[in-house]
């Protein structure tokens, strides 16, 4: 595996693999990576002459330095899972490759990241979009694969590189769960046994959530005070930050349920904030991102 820290080198070899015709597939990541990140490195495989992960903590899209502390930083792990793989190139820059004294552009997706995650970590997805926006720049990938826990993040991104005209495909990837149910995160390690126990209500809500609508209940704040009740019980230690049903993919609240909606649900464990979603079309009773696979 070929590793580099510095954008330039990067650049240089992406640039030698496209004028030999190779198609680069691109999973970025903040390391600690899990079988989630697998998936979408085998996806990538199948798909591209060449993989390159990054692993890069990126410390503007964290609102909370504590949390940008806290991150979980397994580094020779990540390299060791990543040669397992047979992934070709690892991009592994540290916070001044990425961001050198004096530098002051940064990428906004306005509206998209009023509500849920945006609205709960100012300036997150200004630090997430201006991070990816680079490391695509440096990369120069083909396609680049989401995992859809992040469903704000990955239809933000699906946005930008429409807004801005950027030549590569954006890919989702379901999300995925352990067995029962727990959608796969870099900070589940963070959890205590008693939070991870409980952690399971966030999977069992959205399920709840989807019955509801599933069944004909039409009234967002209904199905999400269902939730919220739900929550309450089944995790007394975690605060529920929200539980949000909204349009896709303009992400705003709705105020009535129809067509495809995110119903997403964010909870603060004291070790960990947690997040998930599912997508669902109750017209034609489609679900994404439910299974456990
Ligand atoms: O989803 C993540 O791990 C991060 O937000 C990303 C896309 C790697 C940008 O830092």
């Amino acid at each position: 595996m070929r590793t580099f820290s510095t954008p330039k080198e990067m650049q240089l070899f992406a640039k030698q693999l496209r004028k030999e015709g190779k198609v680069i597939g691109f999973v970025p990541t903040m390391g600690a990576l899990h079988e989630g990140h697998l998936r979408l490195i085998r996806k990538a495989r199948r798909e591209a002459d060449i993989v390159v992960v990054s692993i890069f903590v990126n410390p503007t899209q964290f609102d909370d330095p504590e949390d940008f502390a806290r991150y979980p930083r397994t580094f020779d792990e990540d390299r060791y899972k990543l040669e397992m793989e047979g992934v070709q190139v690892l991009f592994a820059p540290g916070p001044d490759d990425m961001y050198p004294p004096g530098f002051s552009t940064f990428v906004e997706v306005k509206g998209l990241d009023r509500y849920m995650e945006g609205a709960y970590r100012p300036g997150h997805f200004r630090g997430v979009t201006t991070v990816v926006l680079k490391l695509f720049n440096i990369v120069m990938p083909h396609f680049a694969i989401f995992g859809l826990k992040d469903a704000q993040q990955y239809y933000i991104i699906k946005r930008m590189v429409e807004d801005l005209n950027l030549d590569l495909e954006v890919v989702p990837h379901e999300t995925v769960r352990e067995k029962d149910g727990l959608a796969l995160s870099s900070r589940n390690r963070l959890l205590s046994p008693e939070s991870r126990k409980q952690a399971t209500a966030i999977y069992r809500a959205l399920k709840l959530g989807k019955e509801l609508i599933f069944s004909g209940e039409r009234n967002p704040w209904k199905v999400k005070e269902e939730m919220l009740r739900f929550l309450k019980e089944e995790a007394p230690l975690g605060e529920v930050d929200y539980v949000e049903i909204a349009g896709v993919p303009d992400l705003q609240p709705v105020s009535e349920i129809e067509g495809k909606v995110l119903l997403a649900v964010a909870v603060r464990f004291p070790e960990a904030r947690l997040i998930d979603n599912f997508i669902l079309s109750p017209d034609d009773r489609l679900v994404w991102n439910e299974r456990i696979n």
